[in-house]
């Protein structure tokens, strides 16, 4: 608790204060938040793809519904971009809940987190973005909340410090992370559902843009969509993000619609090419391919190499080439395969059947 307890202070009253700066302290919008609410899938119906993981949750979501308990404890994993918060966001408003929205980084004090669970309302989802990065003591007061919807808040110090349990109404935590491997034991035990959110195909993002396209009310030719789904990298986010830059072309070019010449204009002065690689993207490779002979290399010699911060190397570049299977991870580092030697148009060197007979063992 980061203020000072007297005595006749209602600890209720000082978490309510805490519970405000939480919320105040969220991290800024990226583009996609600042989309119009409309754009953003409310319900299951809105959402696209990921068939599996929607086709579970209605299972589940119906059947808490039916017995009037909150739903389990929910975990979303999955690279940026590809509908985790959306996800969550959808999950709580098929539940008829409210949702509190927070993340690990902001969230450090245990006070932070008693503040939030206290206010929470028979049922509502809390949803913890970025949820590997929790402190310990955080995870702590999160256990116990979790399991019997009680924790236990220390008031004082010294001798006349004392302990005081505190209720929670039952309530649905959401999880989302990045980082699978970087989620505790104890953490990840505590969750009845783990989805694992996967890159999109092509048809379900070519849908994605017909539908933001129709709902920013500027049309777009289906080749053209389908070619900006070819590049957006399975990802929802970076399909919205290069559909409105195609629009920006097609506006200033007195175009009603987007087309395909659009597209490839607009591609060519993005960078981003028939694979959706970008100029990072290609950076990665050849630093790889030309500097260090295909590897393998640490992520954070390739971070330097290239001038970007590892994490982002690591959740966004990182697992987008080894998707398209440009760039494996070995125990031994990060390594090139023959396909990334052949998009560059770079001759394979001999030693690359060593390394492709090291992955066939790592897989
Ligand atoms: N299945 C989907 N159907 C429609 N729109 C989607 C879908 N998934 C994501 N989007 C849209 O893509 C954008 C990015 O999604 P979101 O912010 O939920 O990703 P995220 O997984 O939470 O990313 P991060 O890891 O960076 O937090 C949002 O604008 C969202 O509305
Ligand atoms: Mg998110």
């Amino acid at each position: 608790m980061k203020k000072k307890q007297t005595s006749n202070q209602d600890p209720l009253e000082l978490l309510d204060q805490d519970e405000e700066n939480v919320l105040s302290r969220s991290p800024l919008p990226g583009e996609d938040e600042l989309l119009p609410p409309s754009l953003r899938p409310r319900k299951f119906d809105e959402f696209i793809g990921q068939k599996n993981i929607v086709e579970k949750l209605r299972v589940f979501i119906s059947a808490t519904l039916q017995r009037g308990e909150p739903l389990d404890h929910t975990l979303l994993l999955g690279p940026p971009g590809l509908g985790k918060t959306t996800l969550a966001n959808v999950i709580a408003s098929e539940l008829g809940v409210q949702i509190k929205i927070t993340s690990g980084p902001v969230l450090n004090r245990a006070g932070d987190v008693a503040a939030l669970l206290t206010g929470l309302r028979r049922g509502d989802v809390l949803f913890i973005d970025e949820i590997h990065r929790l402190s310990k003591n955080v995870e702590e007061v999160l256990y116990p909340a979790m399991e019997d919807y009680h924790f236990d808040v220390l008031i004082g110090k010294g001798p006349t410090a004392r302990s005081i349990r505190m209720k929670v109404q039952p309530f649905t935590l959401i999880g989302a992370t990045t980082r699978e491997g970087d989620v505790s034991a104890p953490l990840r035990t505590r969750f009845g559902v783990v989805s694992r959110i996967d890159y999109y195909s092509i048809d379900e993002l070519t849908s994605l843009i017909q539908s933001v396209s129709a709902r920013l009310q500027y049309p777009i030719d289906q080749n053209a969509a389908e070619e900006v789904a070819r590049r957006a990298r399975g990802t929802p986010r970076v399909a919205i993000r290069l559909f409105k830059r195609m629009r920006d072309v097609a506006q200033v070019n007195n175009q009603p619609s987007v087309n395909l010449e659009t597209v490839e204009t607009g591609m060519a002065m993005l960078q981003v090419d028939r694979n959706g690689l970008d100029y990072i993207d290609r950076k990665i490779l050849e630093v790889l391919l030309k500097r260090f002979d295909g590897g393998p290399v640490s992520l954070d010699t390739l971070a330097v190499s290239v001038g970007e911060e590892a994490d982002t190397i690591y959740d966004v570049y990182e697992s987008f080439l080894i998707q398209v299977g440009f760039l494996a991870r070995t125990s031994r580092g990060r390594v090139a395969t023959r396909s990334a030697y052949e998009y560059l148009g770079l001759k394979p060197p001999e030693t690359l059947a060593n390394v492709e007979e090291q992955l066939s063992l790592f897989d």
